[in-house]
């Protein structure tokens, strides 16, 4: 789409959704263009506080379907739309209900802990959510003698087990995107870029974890590169995040640590969809009561932590 037809686009958009009385929130990960249509762009822990506290009639979710999930349990009220009905998360999807149950009956005196990146069902099962950037606080917070089961991401589960000195039982989730950043992509890139510090984000293997100069969420990275007296960083993370990077931090440079960091479900949404949602306000994304009430306690003891 070429800029004139971004900017048309952009317009109708933000005259519709004042109509509409909607907010447009947007994951970093999100297409440049979403972005810059978005009225908050954030990390999944600030984007599910927005959600909650939004006194806008509709929610335009530019993310995934676990994210729009999130919203509808903790906004029950509004209306939700994903853009896209397809785009969801497969890490999410490498749990479900049946199998989280089994798990629980071996260890029934675990706590479970899930990331954020799960559905809501499997939320319903389980004691409390975290994101990336509140997941040490979160572990740290419950008592010292108590078995945790962390559900699905092994790669964080790793690197709060390294940050809290916890022994918790990991499921084998991943994400493909970030699971997949090989060490060797990490090496070239410094040697490339000797004076540059790297970010990593905690769903990369541990190895690479291991290399970084700083390990943070999305929003942490940001904050991170802004605040830091370096110049240069490598990103290990999906690619959308260099929009928000170079747009706060313009005399910086940012570099991908590999050029295969991309999440294909967050370009799902596109600034078309985001038009014909709020023209339709389809596809909603709405929790059933039965598993919302059960899934709300989760993320609500996550909120109270940060
Ligand atoms: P954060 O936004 O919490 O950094 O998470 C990244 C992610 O993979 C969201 O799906
Ligand atoms: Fe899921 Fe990974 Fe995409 Fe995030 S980047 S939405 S964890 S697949």
């Amino acid at each position: 789409m070429d800029q004139k037809t971004i900017e048309k686009l952009s317009e109708k958009i933000l005259q519709l959704k004042n109509e509409r009385k909607a907010v447009i929130l947007a994951h970093f990960y999100q297409p440049p263009e979403v972005q810059d249509v978005a009225d908050f762009i954030g990390d999944s822990l600030a984007l599910s506080q927005r959600a909650a506290n939004t006194d806008a009639e509709v929610i335009v979710f530019c993310g995934v379907h676990f994210m729009a999930e999130s919203a509808s349990i903790l906004s029950p009220d509004k209306i939700v739309v994903l853009p896209d009905k397809n785009a969801g998360c497969p890490m999410a999807d490498m749990i479900d209900v049946a199998q989280l149950r089994q798990k629980k009956q071996e260890i029934p005196e675990a706590t479970v802990v899930c990331y954020v990146n799960t559905t809501a069902s499997v939320k319903a099962e389980c004691d409390i959510a975290c994101t990336s950037a509140n997941a040490v606080n979160v572990v740290a917070s419950l008592p010292q003698e108590q078995p945790v089961l962390f559900v699905p991401d092994k790669n964080l589960g790793h690197y709060i087990i390294s940050e809290t000195g916890r022994d918790m039982v990991l499921w084998e989730g991943c994400c493909n995107i970030h699971d997949l950043l090989p060490i060797e992509d990490i090496r070239k890139a410094k040697e490339k870029h000797p004076e540059a510090l790297l970010m990593v984000h905690p769903e990369c293997r541990p190895e690479v974890v291991a290399e970084a100069d700083k390990v943070a969420s999305t929003a942490g990275m940001i904050n991170f590169a802004c605040e830091s007296e370096a110049d240069e960083f490598i990103v290990a993370t999906e690619k959308g995040i260099l929009h928000p990077l170079k747009k706060r931090c313009p005399d910086k440079h940012f570099y991908m640590a590999s050029e295969r960091l991309v999440c294909t479900d967050m370009k799902k949404i596109t600034l078309d969809k985001v038009y014909q949602a709020l023209l339709t306000l389809e596809p909603r994304v709405k929790v059933p009561m039965e598993i919302r009430e059960r899934a709300l306690g989760c993320l609500e003891r996550m909120l109270e932590i940060v």
